[in-house]
C-alpha cells in the first residue's frame, strides 16, 4: 500500500481529485467506484469545481457506489441516491445512465445484488474505487466479520456503524438497520483503490489497518493484499508517520 500524508482535509479532497481527475482525461472510458459519508464531500466538491471550470467532462465516465440504506425511499434526505445527486451528479455532465447505485427498495434483494455483480461486471469493473473507513474498520459497509469472498449482498448494521451515521439523522432509531453493499470481493477487483482517512477519530482504525494481521474481524485490512491501493491520509488520522 502506498501512503500518502497530507496537511489536512482539503488537501486529502483535493490529491484524491488530482489523481481522479488525471485518469478522467486520459482515458476515453472510466469506471468509477464511488463512496458517500462525509470523507469524499470535498473529493466531490473539487470535482464539480473542475467541471465548472471547464477542464473536465464526466460524459463517458460511468459510476457505481458501494452501498445503499435499505427501505429508505431515494428521495428521502439520507438515502445515499440523494446524498450522491445532490452532492455530486446534479452539479456534472454525466449522462443518467452512466451512473448506479444499488436500490434499496428492491422487491428482490437477492436479485437486485445478482443484477448489480453482472452490471459492474459488464462495465469491465471498477477502474478506481474511492473508499472511505469506518471507525470499525468497515467499507463499504462491510462489517466486520464479513467474508472476503462476497460480492454485493445485505448486511445487518453494526451498532457502531448505526450510532457513527447517526449524526446524519434526527435520532439512531431513524437510522435504518440494514443496507445493500457491494462486497469485498467486488471491491478486490478494482484496479485501483483510493482509501480516504482523515480526522483524529480515524486515527485508531488507520494504525490497525496498517499495523495488524489482516483479518475478516477488520475488513479494511483485506486492502493489504491489493496490488494498487493508495490511501490518503491527514495528519489528525496518521500523526506518528
Ligand atoms: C459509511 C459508509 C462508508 C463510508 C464510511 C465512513 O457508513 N457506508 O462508505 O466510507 O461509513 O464514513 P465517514 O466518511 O462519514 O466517516
Amino acid at each position: 500500500m502506498k501512503i500518502i500524508k497530507v496537511t489536512d482535509y482539503e488537501e486529502m479532497s483535493q490529491t484524491a481529485c488530482n489523481i481522479i481527475l488525471g485518469k478522467v482525461k486520459d482515458k476515453k472510458h472510466l469506471v468509477l467506484g464511488l463512496a458517500t459519508g462525509s470523507t469524499p464531500e470535498g473529493l466531490y466538491r473539487c470535482m464539480i469545481q473542475a467541471y465548472k471550470e471547464g477542464k473536465i467532462s464526466f460524459q463517458n465516465i460511468v459510476t457505481f457506489n458501494l452501498d445503499e440504506y435499505l427501505n429508505l425511499h431515494q428521495d428521502h434526505p439520507n438515502s445515499y441516491h440523494h446524498y450522491m445527486k445532490k452532492k455530486f451528479f446534479d452539479h456534472i455532465d454525466i449522462p443518467k445512465k452512466n451512473i448506479h447505485l444499488p436500490d434499496g427498495m428492491a422487491t428482490s434483494y437477492i436479485q437486485e445484488c445478482q443484477q448489480y455483480d453482472e452490471k459492474i461486471r459488464r462495465a469491465g469493473n471498477i477502474d478506481i474505487q474511492v473508499l472511505g473507513l469506518g471507525v470499525n474498520g468497515h467499507i463499504g459497509f462491510n462489517e466486520p466479520g464479513t467474508s472476503f469472498k462476497i460480492r454485493t449482498h445485505v448486511v445487518n448494521l453494526d451498532q457502531i456503524t448505526r450510532k457513527t451515521n447517526s449524526k446524519f439523522f434526527r435520532d439512531i432509531q431513524d437510522v435504518p438497520k440494514k443496507a445493500i453493499t457491494m462486497g469485498i470481493a467486488n471491491i478486490m477487483e478494482s484496479k485501483e483503490i483510493l482509501l480516504l482517512v482523515s480526522g483524529k477519530k480515524k486515527e485508531l482504525a488507520l494504525a490497525r489497518l496498517i499495523n495488524e494481521e489482516i483479518s475478516e474481524q477488520f475488513p479494511a485490512s483485506i486492502l493489504k493484499r491489493h496490488q494498487n491501493v493508495t490511501i490518503i491520509a491527514d495528519r489528525a488520522a496518521l500523526p506518528n508517520l
